[in-house]
């Protein structure tokens, strides 16, 4: 197609429309080159538009491209052995206790050649490219030693030149620690080393760690996030997962983008974070995959104005899938969110998660990633149960 063009006869989500519907009837998107030039009504298109190649969408539903914000994208290995060791009673901490769970990703990471690695993290990528995903955010977390954090992290960059995407890499060292060390030990001879390697190989977009009991623990997160300010890193945390160890309140501190999972964080948790503008990522694929029965508290979230994404958590572990749809689904179903807090749990909110501030909205200047549905309702996008009836994904103004 040619460098400017324009979609036509389109409904747009999420659009703040008055009428309270969220989406825009008879829309128009100009895209221009890597970017949307107007997205709105067809009787507010610019004049300078007018003579420019269209394209009808024959009603069809446009979002921004979607944005997975939170996954553990590259790894070996398949943890199905453990899947079935918890369906027989054994909990995700005494599998991890007994040297299983990350440690045997790890254990399979390490053994990998880079083709592996790659091919693997392709195969996923492509089932999220196939349901209108154009961001996805990768973290390392299961290399544990300098080599192969950095092996993964390279991999993960190496997804955007084999593929028509944007990749947001978080150097995750502060994941788990080998079982024949301390986390303190740990932190200072491997984790935080590595962060500065990776760092200076420009490697890394954001840092991030595990605080929780079989994690790091607050002191532990600090030193974390303080090498990561003096690098000049964002920071983000996954906190209040299994427990409610503050995790969410400290990385406030360091104005993290964003505190993940939150299913046992507490009142002075929420005010911390809705002090700091952060984002709550949650994660319903872990909690239904682990059978959490607590689950995040999505009114006093709302209550706070602090806003929501949802994300897939892809992980061999605790939320093996690929499907972002699924998670909005999940998020419905299983948080109460509503359809258009599904939505903007993947379009806006996770793009305000990763601190991209060029991407997620349907607006003049924003990056030209759409997706476009083959049906004219946004709650069809969370109401269907693994479907994905994409109809087009345009990827910086390309149709790919
Ligand atoms: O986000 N919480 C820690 N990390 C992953 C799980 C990792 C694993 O079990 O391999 C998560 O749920
Ligand atoms: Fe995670």
């Amino acid at each position: 197609m040619s460098e400017c063009y324009v979609l036509t006869d389109a409904r747009l989500a999420p659009m703040p429309v008055p009428d309270g519907q969220g989406y825009a009837c008879d829309g128009v998107v100009v895209v221009e080159r890597e970017q949307i030039a107007f997205a709105g009504a067809a009787k507010d298109l610019p004049d300078r538009f007018a003579q420019m190649p269209e394209q009808s969408l024959e009603g069809c539903l446009v979002t921004p491209g979607l944005i997975d914000c939170h996954t553990h994208l590259v790894y070996a290995g398949s943890r199905a052995r453990e899947f079935e060791m918890r369906q027989t009673g054994a909990s995700y901490e005494e599998i991890m206790n007994a040297g299983g769970g990350i440690f045997s990703t790890v254990e399979a990471t390490r053994a990998a050649t880079d083709e592996e690695l790659l091919s693997g993290a392709l195969q996923r990528l492509d089932r999220l490219i196939a349901e209108g995903v154009t961001t996805v955010e990768i973290k390392s977390g299961y290399g544990l030693d300098r080599e192969t954090e950095l092996t993964v992290l390279r991999t993960a960059r190496a997804l955007e030149q084999a593929r028509p995407i944007s990749i947001k890499t978080t150097f995750l060292g502060a994941h788990a620690y080998p079982k024949d060390t301390t986390a303190d030990e740990y932190l200072k001879d491997i984790c935080l080393p590595a962060m500065e390697v990776a760092a200076k190989e420009g490697l890394v977009d954001t840092v991030d760690g595990f605080c929780e009991t079989v994690g790091f623990n607050p002191a532990q997160m600090k030193r974390v996030f303080d090498r990561a300010c003096e690098l000049g890193l964002p920071v983000k945390i996954h906190a209040e997962q299994l427990s409610d160890q503050g995790g969410a309140a400290l990385a406030a501190g360091y104005k993290a983008l964003s505190a993940d999972h939150l299913e046992y964080i507490g009142d002075d948790g929420i005010a911390a974070m809705a002090d700091a503008d952060m984002v709550a990522v949650l994660l319903p694929g872990a909690f239904y995959a682990l059978k959490e029965t607590r689950k995040p508290p999505v009114q006093k979230l709302r209550d706070a104005n602090v806003p929501i994404a949802l994300a897939t958590d892809s992980n061999p572990g605790s939320s093996p899938m690929t499907s972002l749809l699924l998670i909005m689904n999940m998020g419905a179903t299983l948080f109460g969110l509503t359809p258009r807090e599904c939505l903007e749990g993947v379009t806006i909110n996770a793009a305000k998660a990763l601190g991209l501030a060029d991407r997620g909205k349907l607006e003049a200047g924003m990056r030209a990633d759409l997706a476009v549905w083959d049906f004219n309702d946004p709650a069809e996008l969370s109401y269907r149960i693994g479907d994905a009836p994409l109809k087009m994904r345009i990827f910086g103004g390309e149709i790919c």
